[in-house]
């Protein structure tokens, strides 16, 4: 029998942290070629991530361009599809989540009439500016989608509320199998800055901060608290991998270049930024997959933002909205660096986003799809 066509397209860095570990999956797999395609929305952060997991993709777009719009990132993606389907021929496309990426991708299978797995289905805030464009992007490929691989039974539900209730698997989220090929106890951080941090002695802040929706007002917000933050608390040492996108770089520099006890760096690679995130105290963040991976590992999130699509830990308890205004989000990280009670009461792991075998109920799903398997059992918390 000749062997599936199944081509995972991605583009920016969380996508490929969340598809690595599948297209691992789908390649071990004698019934599948497993076959990847990248946009390159993102350049820099995507090629880290593809080193960091060893994946060389067959197709390259290279859309990337500064300060892109929305609009130049779709149409690049649309028209750099069409030949690599055409010359792929893949029996299935996955897309993951949310990007323009996403939703050019699953655009563009259509127009093929190729069919389409949406890995990472079904979050929602039900609010169409924020996160903006990835609620309208996830409830557009909604729309086009065949197999829906969800998260949690969560979302799930959302998805039945708009009455789509066939080809849905409840699969757990692929950043915790990612999440469980990195995090090593012993693990030695590359940068020196990282291995000199005063683990245990001081408070590590973890920051990160890039959402469309909070440029302007809300991001120059988010960036005077964190310097304030950083200059009231001498326990504390703010380590802030910086996004490339030049919006941020501006806004993050203005607020918190030269202060002692923060550190602006570079974009992390994923390993290392999951061990640090291992070690550290406290996550302060706008970020999707962040969300996702503190609870794992034990570590408080505060989410700089008005709503959230994943509320599973915030019920669990590890997870606090604080939303996007400055003195909302000096108030919540005061009480969690100096109250150690209600910093206990937040620093447990719990793991409602998955047990690290997503990509295999993933390619299990495919295979029942086409005919060739089992349908696999649902992930449970
Ligand atoms: C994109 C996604 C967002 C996701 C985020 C993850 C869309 C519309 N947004 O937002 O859903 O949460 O990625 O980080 O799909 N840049 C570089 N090098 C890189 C990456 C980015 O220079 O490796 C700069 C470029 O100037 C680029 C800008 O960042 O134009 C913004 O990138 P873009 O992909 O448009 O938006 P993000 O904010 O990264
Ligand atoms: N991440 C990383 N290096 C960094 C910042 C984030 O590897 O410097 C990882 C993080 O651990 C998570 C993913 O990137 O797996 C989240 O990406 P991002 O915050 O850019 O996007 P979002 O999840 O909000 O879509």
């Amino acid at each position: 029998m000749e062997k599936l066509r199944i081509m995972s397209v991605f583009g920016t860095r969380p996508e490929a942290i969340k598809m690595a570990p599948l297209v691992k999956e789908l390649a071990a797999r004698e019934e599948i070629k497993s076959i990847c395609c990248v946009t390159a929305q993102h350049r820099e952060m995507l090629d880290s991530v593809l080193e960091v997991f060893g994946l060389e993709p067959d197709w390259d777009l290279d859309i990337m361009t500064p300060r892109q719009t929305l609009s130049t990132i779709t149409s690049k993606c649309l028209t750099g599809m069409d030949e690599a389907i055409e010359k792929l021929k893949p029996d299935m496309i996955l897309v993951h989540g949310d990007t323009s990426t996403t939703f050019a991708g699953a655009l563009s299978a259509f127009y093929h009439q190729v069919k389409v797995g949406h890995v990472e289905a079904g979050l929602r805030t039900y609010d169409k500016y924020s996160p903006y464009p990835e609620e309208m992007n996830r409830k557009l490929v909604t729309q086009i989608a065949d197999l829906y691989f969800c998260p949690t039974e969560n979302n799930r539900e959302n998805l039945r509320r708009e009455a789509v209730t066939e080809g849905v698997f409840v699969t757990g989220n692929t950043v915790i199998d990612a999440l469980k090929t990195t995090v090593r106890e012993d693990y030695v951080f590359a940068s020196e800055e990282l291995n000199r941090l005063p683990y245990g002695e001081k408070k590590i802040l973890l920051v990160t901060c890039h959402r469309r929706e909070n440029y302007g007002q809300p991001m120059e917000d988010i960036m005077s608290a964190l310097a304030h933050i950083a200059r009231t608390h001498g326990d504390v040492e703010l380590v802030y991998p910086v996004h490339l996108s030049p919006v941020v770089q501006e806004c993050a520099r203005k607020h918190l270049a030269g202060i002692e006890n923060v550190h602006l760096i570079p974009p992390l690679a994923a390993d290392e930024m999951h061990n640090l995130m291992a070690r550290c105290y406290l996550v302060l963040t706008d970020s999707g997959g962040l969300q996702e991976e503190a609870p794992a590992l034990g570590k408080p999130v505060l989410v700089m933002r008005r709503e959230t699509e994943r509320p599973e830990a915030v019920e669990a308890g590890t997870v606090r909205l604080c939303g996007v205004r400055y003195e909302d989000i000096v108030r919540m990280a005061d009480e969690l660096i100096d109250d150690p009670a209600a910093y206990a009461a937040m620093a447990h792991a719990v793991n409602p986003y998955g047990d690290g075998n997503a990509c295999r109920r993933i390619a299990d799903a495919i295979l029942w799809h086409f005919g060739r398997g089992e349908r696999p059992e649902d992930f449970r918390p």
